[in-house]
């Protein structure tokens, strides 16, 4: 059954796509990462893999998604059905639910942590604070599962709330208000951090490209995070896609969404830098960035209270319009394919993932180092969370990029795109062999790390397998 829903005007799609892309991958993820490896050096592989690589998978996402007017489980059955091609396609849609519902439930944990800053910023706590004060904060607040499973369930509450309310009275109406006022948050943000801070600083270190100064690593993460950050391969841009008026166009959209995404990445780095160097603080701080490096900022400097608040506000927005659209692709398909109502089937979707984040929670304090669970596999469980990611997301990049590339036919694909001969060319150059090699790179990363963890590995891929082959074999029985 299709929904047929489509979004109230022709460039809501764009307005829903950026809200997906930008979130805690950009203002949090992409400054640490570029710190940590070195700052311009990162950011020239990530634009370019962004341009050669993430554009055209978004392009074949979207278009995956509008083709079929269905949930991105649903919609991959039909257009195998429909295209007359393997049914193992079908495994993208699988693979995009299975990572958005993973993501979601770490997501929200980390989001979580931005609500205790936004409180710690508005009430003047940490004004004055020093260094070890701060630090010494955040420890105590990853020691306390009760206030971090607090945090965690508000945040997810509040998303869930927005997707319930289904996609025009929620989602749609939620981003109107909510993007324009980041938007505005985030320009204050940078004027003020230019005014106070090292901006000149943070753009040398940011836009000076010495490619030597970047490891393999760092390469491999630089391309990583643009899939992240885009949102790519796990069904958000699907789902999203399945309501876009089909008049508007597939690549300038696209083409829209990434360079708008880039540019909050940009902004938000040259702001955060800018502040952490005025305060003579150490841009490669990794994952306490922001949560550590920059409040010490903002402890020091005039005003920072409320403009710390103030950022942290923006951080927490721009995480709920990314967390929606993780709820969405798995709402959706539990409304198409059991008939639930939308605030059954995303709080079953909701529920679900949370539960699953308090292994996040419990992963910083009850389940650290040093614990049973450590010992036993070696890593956290938001760890081993993130690795699964780490190899869903690429793989389901590479599946789409095939699928659009070589199962889909010229002819389909050149109605759907609209597009003349010589921008479809080069997107399907770039889809076919391109983005595969690229993200086959990538996912050669994860190997190194899946090391020691051949037989839960081998495990997972026997069990998805085994479920996989089932269903095609009793699908193929009752369609005989
Ligand atoms: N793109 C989001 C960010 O940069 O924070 C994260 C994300 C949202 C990834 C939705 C994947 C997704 F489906």
């Amino acid at each position: 059954m299709s929904t047929h829903n489509v979004w109230t005007h022709k460039g809501t799609f764009l307005l829903a796509a950026v809200g997906s892309a930008v979130g805690l991958g950009n203002l949090w993820r992409f400054p640490y990462l570029a710190g940590e490896n070195g700052g311009g050096a990162f950011i020239l592989i990530y634009a370019l893999t962004i341009f050669a690589v993430g554009i055209p998978i978004l392009i074949a996402e979207i278009m995956l998604g509008r083709n079929s007017r269905r949930s991105p489980i649903m919609g991959m059955r039909f257009l195998t059905r429909t295209h007359k091609t393997s049914r193992g396609w079908e495994s993208i849609g699988w693979l995009g639910a299975a990572s958005a519902f993973i993501i979601l439930s770490f997501y929200s944990v980390i989001a979580g942590w931005a609500i205790h800053y936004t409180g710690k910023m508005l009430t003047g706590s940490l004004e004055g604070a020093d260094a070890e004060t701060i630090a010494a904060g955040f420890d105590a607040l990853l020691a306390s599962p009760p206030l971090l499973t607090l945090y965690h369930t508000l945040f997810i509450g509040a998303s869930a709330l927005i997707v319930g309310l289904g996609i025009h009275r929620g989602i749609e109406n939620g981003l109107r208000i909510l993007m324009p006022a980041l938007f505005v948050i985030l320009m204050v943000v940078l004027v003020y951090a230019a005014a106070i801070g090292d901006l000149q600083g943070a753009a040398d270190f940011l836009f000076t490209f010495h490619l030597a100064d970047l490891s393999l690593e760092g390469w491999l993460e630089a391309m990583g995070q643009s899939f992240f950050t885009l949102s790519l391969g796990m069904g958000a841009i699907m789902a999203y896609g399945a309501y876009m008026s089909g008049e508007a166009s597939l690549t300038r959209t696209a083409f829209t969404i990434a360079v708008v995404d880039t540019a909050v990445a940009m902004i938000a780095g040259l702001a955060i830098f800018a502040l952490v160097f005025g305060a003579g603080l150490d841009p490669a701080e990794g994952p306490g960035l922001m949560f550590i490096t920059l409040p010490l900022a903002f402890a020091e400097m005039p005003g920072g209270a409320l403009l710390g608040g103030v950022f942290f506000v923006l951080v927490l927005g721009a995480a709920i319009s990314s967390s929606i659209s993780l709820i969405e692709p798995v709402a959706a398909f539990l409304v198409e394919r059991f008939d639930l109502t939308r605030p059954q089937a995303v709080s079953a979707m909701v529920v679900a993932s949370w539960a699953l984040g308090l292994l996040t929670v419990f992963s910083f304090n009850l389940m650290a180092e040093g614990t049973v669970f450590h010992s036993l596999f070696g890593r956290s469980a938001f760890g081993l969370l993130e690795l699964l990611t780490n190899i869903f997301m690429p793989l389901g990049g590479l599946l789409i990029a095939l699928f659009a590339g070589w199962a889909l036919t010229h002819g389909e694909v050149m109605k759907e795109m609209r597009t003349n001969e010589t921008w479809f060319s080069v997107w399907r150059f770039l889809v076919r062999f391109v983005a595969p090699a690229a993200v086959a790179f990538v996912f050669l990363r994860t190997i190194p790390q899946v090391e020691g963890y051949w037989i839960p590995t081998i495990g997972a891929v026997v069990i998805v397998g085994a479920f996989a082959a089932g269903r095609t074999f009793l699908a193929e029985r009752q369609e005989s």
